[in-house]
């Protein structure tokens, strides 16, 4: 097993959204004719600095995708702001656009859909560079890539239907690299995948910031994934971060419920495989 992350030490923060509110309005009016809306994310502040593995945990449908779309820059906050490098990334020019996007990249919960099958995927693997209008070697820094995630180039050649799902979530890690981000957001990177064949991925996305000195946000429902991955996590429940701590802290002395229920969630599931052990 490799080394944990460790925090070093950090500074400014690279990544940063502050006071985010997110409001939908829901498609169906009410008898009244008015609109309701319903509000996934209330004032959330969350940060990630320079080479730090930060993790954001709750429970389904408390906002963690919809914080992504907002991290990422697909989705307009309807109150707050999201900095880059201390600047507002919708108070810019198209420059500073382009940094932002080059700079921050997301590695979605299944691959087989964030993949065209119908591309090969040395084709796959150019596309964000075609798209982002970035100039250069371009054949280097595919083979560059594929040493990074540990893929042969014979991968380049082949379709996504020829891969298992552990080793297409390395090829759209492998794309999300491919523009040179500094922040990488992996939104429930493992949970489709088979158990046996998660590890191999932590431990890829660990080896990225201990040797490429990526920032990363890791994404899931389940704490004791983020734990292994991250120094620093936050607790999502109902669009409000109610607890921020140390992995190891929120494990031995989780404060707010809904802490307590994810730490509950590990015991249960631990208590069960045991328990089918001794069967
Ligand atoms: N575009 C949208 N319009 C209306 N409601 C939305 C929209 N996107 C998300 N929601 C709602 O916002 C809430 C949070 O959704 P979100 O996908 O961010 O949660 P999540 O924490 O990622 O859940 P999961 O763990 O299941 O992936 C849910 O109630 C969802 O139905
Ligand atoms: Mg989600």
């Amino acid at each position: 097993m490799n080394a944990p992350v460790e925090t070093p030490l950090l500074g400014r923060p690279l990544l940063e959204m502050r006071q985010v509110t997110q409001t939908y309005s829901l498609a169906r009016p009410t008898l009244l004719g008015t609109r309701p809306s319903l509000t996934v994310l209330d004032h959330i502040d969350f940060d990630v600095r320079p080479g730090e593995a930060v993790g954001l945990v709750g429970e389904s449908g408390s906002g963690k995708t919809t914080l992504t779309r907002i991290l990422t820059g697909m989705e307009k906050p309807r109150e707050g702001h999201v900095f880059y490098n201390g600047a507002d990334i919708w108070d810019g020019d198209g420059e500073r656009w382009r940094t932002f996007r080059r700079s921050v990249q997301v590695v979605m919960q299944n691959p087989r859909s964030s993949l065209d099958p119908r591309m090969r995927i040395g084709v796959s693997l150019l596309e964000p560079l075609r798209s982002l209008k970035i100039e250069g070697d371009h054949a280097t820094r595919v083979f560059e890539v594929l040493d990074q995630v540990g893929l042969s180039r014979q991968a380049l050649e082949r379709y996504p239907h020829e891969f298992s799902g552990g080793q297409l979530q390395r090829i759209a890690i492998a794309r999300a690299l491919m523009p040179g981000p500094k922040v990488l957001i992996a939104d429930e990177p493992v949970s489709a995948l088979d158990v046996s064949i998660q590890a191999q991925v932590l431990n890829l996305l660990k080896d990225l910031v201990n040797n490429l000195g990526l920032s990363l946000v890791f994404i899931a429902h389940d704490l004791s994934v983020v734990a292994y991955t991250t120094s620093r996590v936050s607790v999502m429940s109902a669009g409000k971060i109610v607890e921020v701590g140390k992995p190891m802290d929120l494990f031995v002395r989780p404060q707010a419920e809904a802490t307590r229920n994810l730490v509950g969630a590990i015991l249960t599931v631990e208590s069960g495989l045991a328990g089918n052990a001794l069967a």
